[in-house]
């Protein structure tokens, strides 16, 4: 029988302590570290757990020759005996510092080639590096935490939802292709040549047909892909904690998922959230924070300054309200001494949104200096210094554009200082709901109407009649929300459309043809037909919460194997290029360069 066979590891290194000085012990890790000091040798032993220090003294020569060999990452098992370290030797710094194993026989279980990254928090090679030896990258602990917390997270809402009636209920990965929002992943079939599957964006469709299928409440954790542009907090393939739940209101499922939230933040980093959480509306929360995910643990509000300004001899600002926008602004407190090249900056931003620019004022003895203080009068300044509140020391930053851009530009100005003058506490958790999101936006590019979060949702019961006629369809709210928290859309969800009149309308409306319907969502159509109740769920992002809660900085850092903002794996080093046989057999053939050249003219 071999080492391991016949010994069995005894202890995971970080539970040894004081209670366990004189026992003998086995472990088994990597080296972590080897110093030679004095005759002795000091290895730092890691497993998943943490780090023990190891010694090995010349009097037993023969591991003491052996663990000359050592060098980082080789794997060993060491068994010897835990002895309490003299008091100048302790190392507070260490869970296991009281403590030592005094080595008394060393097994080197594999070696290890110099690694191409260091595990070392320290050192951090490039990214891109890191995610080519992910494994490896794997080993630090400070990733190991997060995705061991991932771990514990997810089994605290599995634990949580399964004592609340729900089941957990798998739905297929290969699915037909149905718009949902973003671009399908798809995948041809060898059987059905010519045909595709798709890989599900959520499993929206599926969640609502097992509700008419009867199961009362449903959850999975779910994986979904999406062929997007991909953002910081964006993955290609992400995990949704899928839920639904039927004859429901939108009440009683924010309530659940509040309790739900509350229970998973205690239970997993001992946070104690506030629940209910605030609700703001869409309509709110645009006008106060220029965005539909504000970060509210800070202030900085936006201010509406057109009633001011409609008339200001300033052209930027009073043609902006004419056209119909607006002019807004911020106040940034204290910062009047920022430096012109602060202030660039922060011009950069508007412009690389797009904007046309960014216009500011110092506020010193209760008036304005620099920027665009010239071109404003006496009672422009009066109006603005009273709406604002604006203090001398301060800032205002003012944009003048349509409401959309003013909002784009002002938010993201509002972020960044958030971000940049440490205005808020990063161990503070701001949970809201954003609720009564219009159901349809206008793509002014495309010139036709869309859904804001998806086409299963229910409008208001009262909104109905705005369906009569195009030009209020921008009025009909839906019966959805989000749940934000600390700036970042956590889940969005709605209450269905159960009523196949209401569901059809809406199909109508985003300008889908009778046959369309058919092929698309013939199915789903045809399931609505037969007894649906009401119904209404949610999708909380896991790796957006688990990100949250680590306090990750990266998207990427709570993924074990996560793809990059080109959406490859650089460790596999996929997407990657199929034989001529595959694509033979599944009867596709490639187009070439040529020829895709020509089709893109
Ligand atoms: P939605 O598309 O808003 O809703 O997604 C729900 C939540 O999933 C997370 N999320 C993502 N996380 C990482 N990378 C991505 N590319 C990504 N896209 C979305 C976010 C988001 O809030 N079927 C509906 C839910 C429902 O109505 O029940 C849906 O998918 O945290
Ligand atoms: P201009 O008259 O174009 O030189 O602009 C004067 C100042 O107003 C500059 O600081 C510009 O960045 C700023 N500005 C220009 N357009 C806008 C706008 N739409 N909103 C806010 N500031 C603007």
């Amino acid at each position: 029988m071999d080492f391991i066979g016949k010994n069995k590891r005894s202890h995971f290194v970080e539970n040894l302590c004081v209670i366990n000085v004189g026992k003998t012990v086995t472990v088994m890790g990597w080296v972590h570290r080897r110093r030679d000091l004095g005759g002795l040798t000091f290895i730092d032993l890691r497993d998943v757990s943490g780090l023990v220090q190891v010694v090995f003294r010349p009097e037993k020569k023969e591991i003491h020759k052996k663990a000359h060999r050592l060098r980082n990452e080789y794997v060993i098992a060491v068994i010897g005996k835990v002895v309490k370290r003299e008091k100048q030797n302790i190392n507070r710094a260490m869970p296991t510092g009281e403590i030592e194993i005094d080595a008394e026989e060393l097994l080197i279980l594999n070696d290890s080639e110099p690694l191409p990254v260091q595990i070392n928090e320290n050192i951090l090679a490039e990214e891109d590096l890191r995610l080519k030896y992910r494994y490896l990258d794997l080993r630090r602990e400070k990733l190991k935490d997060i995705i061991l917390l991932r771990h514990e997270i997810v089994f605290a809402f599995r634990e949580f939802l399964t004592k609340h009636n729900f089941y957990e209920i798998e739905t297929p990965m290969l699915m037909k292709s149905t718009p949902e929002g973003a671009r399908d992943y798809l995948v041809p079939s060898r059987i059905h040549k010519g045909k595709f599957f798709a890989l599900p964006q959520s499993p929206q469709i599926y969640k609502q047909l097992l509700i008419i299928g009867g199961f009362d409440r449903y959850f999975q954790i779910a994986r979904c892909f999406r062929d997007e542009d991909l953002r910081a907090d964006r993955q290609p393939e992400f995990t949704q904690l899928d839920l639904e739940m039927s004859f429901v209101s939108q009440d009683e499922i924010f309530s659940v998922m509040e309790e739900m939230f509350k229970y998973v933040f205690k239970k997993t980093i001992n946070v104690d959230l506030k629940i209910p959480f605030p609700r703001l509306s869409y309509k709110e929360s645009m006008e106060r924070f220029g965005i539909d995910k504000p970060d509210t643990r800070f202030g900085m509000e936006l201010i509406n300054l057109s009633d001011v300004l409609k008339n200001s001899e300033f052209k930027v600002f009073a043609s902006a309200i004419e056209s119909g926008g607006s002019v807004r602004c911020i106040v940034a407190e204290g910062c009047a001494n920022f430096s012109r090249k602060q202030i660039d900056g922060l011009t950069d931003i508007a412009k690389h949104l797009e904007g046309k620019g960014l216009a500011y004022c110092k506020v010193e003895e209760n008036g304005f200096t620099g920027g665009v203080s010239k071109f404003l009068s006496e009672d422009e300044v009066k109006g603005i210094l009273k709406k604002t509140d604006a203090k001398n020391g301060d800032l205002v930053l003012f944009v003048a554009d349509s409401d959309k851009m003013v909002f784009k530009i002002l938010a993201e100005i509002r972020n960044h200082l958030g971000r940049e003058l440490k205005l808020y506490d990063n161990n503070i958790y701001n949970f809201l709901w954003i609720t009564d999101f219009p159901l349809f936006e206008y793509n002014d590019e495309e010139q036709r109407w869309e859904t804001a979060h998806h086409m299963f949702t229910l409008p208001k019961e009262e909104h109905l009649k705005y369906f009569d006629n195009e030009k209020d369809y921008g009025k009909i709210i839906g019966q959805l929300y989000d749940l934000v928290c600390n700036g970042v859309e956590l889940s969005s969800g709605s209450i269905r459309c159960h009523r196949l009149d209401v569901q059809k309308k809406i199909f109508d409306v985003l300008g889908f043809s009778e046959e369309e319907l058919e092929t698309k969502f013939g199915f789903f159509l045809n399931a609505l037909r037969y007894g649906t109740p009401p119904h209404g769920g949610i999708a909380p992002g896991i790796d957006r919460i688990v990100m949250i809660m680590s306090k990750a900085e990266s998207i990427r850092d709570v993924i074990a194997f996560p793809k990059t903002l080109q959406a490859a794996d650089l460790m596999s080093e996929s997407p990657s290029k199929v034989s001529k046989e595959q694509l033979d057999e599944l009867g596709i053939e490639l187009a070439t360069k040529a020829q895709r050249h020509k089709e893109e003219k």
